[in-house]
């Protein structure tokens, strides 16, 4: 079984034996956000673009653990100029590892850091022991999400906050258009701006079918 566990704001840790794929870890810098970043032990690490609040301790994680990060060409290139191992990358991409594919889609949003532009934002497509779980990064909605959907998306991620990124009625739509298996949302509550009620979302996407999970920090879904 893959255990997906939330980390807060939009970073979860994908564990299945013996590997753990750790996406977009803003955790010392969030205060909502408990886990310990020792404990965590990645042997992947997937950041969809440079904002803090996704980069977070990507490069301190990779260099202490020695994972690897995958994101588009520039932020890969750029967190291996900060003394990080990286896997550049980029849309259309499928790097396969032990425990399956994953595959590099657009997201509808900007990539920098310090005001360093660093290229475009990507939304990710990990295939975890034939499971599919797409974790959309920062976005607007967009109907390519139907061509997502094809690949078979068993759990998606999605923010759910509005502002820098879709909002719950959008997510709802984004939940049909990958025709996913579950939702569970993300990039909500971490600050005033993004405020919203996961619950709301919840009630929403479940009137089109689709299940919906809202995870406490650190909590895990099975799938
Ligand atoms: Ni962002
Ligand atoms: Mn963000």
């Amino acid at each position: 079984m893959v255990e997906v566990r939330f980390l807060g704001h939009s970073a979860f840790l994908l564990v299945d034996g013996e590997d753990r794929v750790l996406i977009d870890p803003f955790i010392s810098d969030n205060p909502l956000a408990t886990a310990s970043v020792e404990k965590l032990d990645p042997t992947l690490i997937l950041v969809t673009h440079a904002h803090d609040d996704h980069l977070g301790d990507a490069i301190e994680l990779s260099k202490a653990s020695g994972a690897p990060v995958l994101a588009t060409f520039e932020v890969a290139n750029f967190c291996e100029d900060q003394g990080a191992s990286s896997i550049p990358a980029h849309m259309g991409g499928e790097i396969d590892f032990p425990f399956g594919p994953v595959k590099l889609f657009p997201a509808w949003h900007s990539s920098s850091y310090q005001g360093r532009a660093l290229g475009n934002p990507c939304s990710f497509l990990v295939r975890m022991r034939g499971k599919g779980i797409f974790h959309a990064g920062d976005t607007c909605l967009f109907s390519d999400m139907r061509l997502i959907g094809e690949e078979g998306v068993d759990l998606a991620l999605l923010p759910i906050g509005g502002g820098f990124t879709m909002g719950i009625d959008d997510a709802v739509r984004a939940a049909r258009f990958l025709e996913a298996g579950a939702v569970v949302p993300m990039h909500y509550a971490t600050f005033d701006f993004i405020d919203v009620d996961p619950k709301e979302f919840c009630r929403k996407v479940q009137e089109s079918g689709i299940d919906c999970r809202v995870l406490g920090i650190n909590e895990g879904y099975g799938l």
